[in-house]
């Protein structure tokens, strides 16, 4: 399975600290704990003796550094997976086939990002988009937000902007206006890049005064990631000049069920984070029950399965590139 090869979000960062947390990811239970260095080690949250769930366990300090202790006989693992102590028997010097199931871990955009399996092609970075390179532009995390749908599907209703002016009246559209303008959109090697989107928006941001014709891009830069970057325009964006940007990422959690957040880079250095966060909870639980009454939850790549216009071409070519990339999870 491809998506096991990927890099995906499964927390905040922050979420992280001294006590061993459950995830989920692509249907496995996960522990994620920080070693005395800080770094964060994922592990399948299945301990390799009988079972137990290392997730209920604690962060030891040892003195060859951190060890995760299982909650049920006490063995400890060393940050490497591989079990330092089993209590029962003092003087066992456990081999080093008695460790726990290791996964890739790295911190990126604020989150904790896992892959399951190493990639052949290399080290590929969790994706990130342009605007995360400007420094001048404040960065800052909405989410997480639990959907009973799956991950292309959210992904797809990202790209949309013919549901702007029902879903989001007032807000991001209106329904007299809801007329999509064609734009262009073609695929690159990790997904698609659309162009040209424009939309006429009543209150496209927290700071918005006035309706706008705003413009976007929206770039697919992963199976379950995206980002749609704003042409800049006095109107739509709080600075000229800057390339403002909504990256959305998602856990794939179960083929049905995900974990969202969105990484704003903006130029508005007013508001608070509070005031940013209510705002994007707003638009985004405006879209959870349309999302989550979606039938089927997984996304039909056969394009026969639903009905399509030329305003969805993003969304086609977007099922055309899982179907090509193989992807299997969250799809059907
Ligand atoms: Fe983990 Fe026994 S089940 S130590
Ligand atoms: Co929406």
């Amino acid at each position: 399975m491809i998506e096991r090869r990927l890099w995906h979000p499964v927390v905040l960062a922050d979420q992280v600290r001294d006590a061993p947390l459950a995830v989920r990811l692509l249907g496995e239970d996960l522990v994620l704990w920080r070693d005395e260095a800080s770094a964060v080690h994922a592990w399948a949250d299945r301990c390799p003796h009988r079972g137990a769930q290392l997730s209920l366990g604690r962060v030891v300090a040892c003195e060859g550094g951190a060890t995760l202790e299982c909650p049920y006989h006490g063995w400890r693992f060393e940050a490497g997976g591989r079990c330092t102590r089993v209590p029962a028997l003092p003087d066992f010097v456990p081999p080093a086939t008695h460790r726990t199931t290791v996964h890739e871990a790295r911190e990126a955009h604020g989150l904790v990002w896992v892959r399951l399996e190493a990639a052949e092609a290399g080290d590929e970075a969790p994706p990130a988009f342009a605007a995360e390179a400007d420094p001048r532009l404040r960065k800052l995390n909405c989410g997480p937000y639990e959907v009973e749908t799956s991950a292309p599907r959210l992904v797809e209703n990202f790209l949309d902007m013919a549901h702007f002016g029902f879903v989001h009246e007032g807000w991001l559209g209106a329904r007299e206006m809801a007329a999509i303008d064609d734009y262009r959109v073609e695929p690159t090697p990790r997904g698609l890049l659309a162009t040209g989107c424009k939309a006429w928006q009543p209150q496209s941001t927290v700071h918005s005064t006035a309706p706008a014709q705003v413009e976007y891009s929206y770039e697919v830069m992963d199976p379950y990631a995206a980002v749609l970057t704003k042409v800049p325009e006095a109107a739509s964006v709080g600075i000229d000049g800057y390339r403002e940007a909504i990256a959305l990422y998602i856990c794939p959690v179960d083929p049905e069920r995900s974990r969202v957040w969105f990484r704003f880079a903006t130029a508005d250095f007013e508001r608070d984070d509070a005031a940013l966060r209510a705002f994007q909870d707003t638009i985004f639980l405006q879209d959870k029950p349309v999302l989550e009454s979606q039938r089927p939850r997984r996304l039909p790549l056969d394009l026969r399965a639903e009905l399509h216009t030329v305003a969805d071409k993003a969304s086609s070519l977007y099922r055309r590139h899982l179907k090509t990339r193989g992807i299997t999870f969250g799809v059907c």
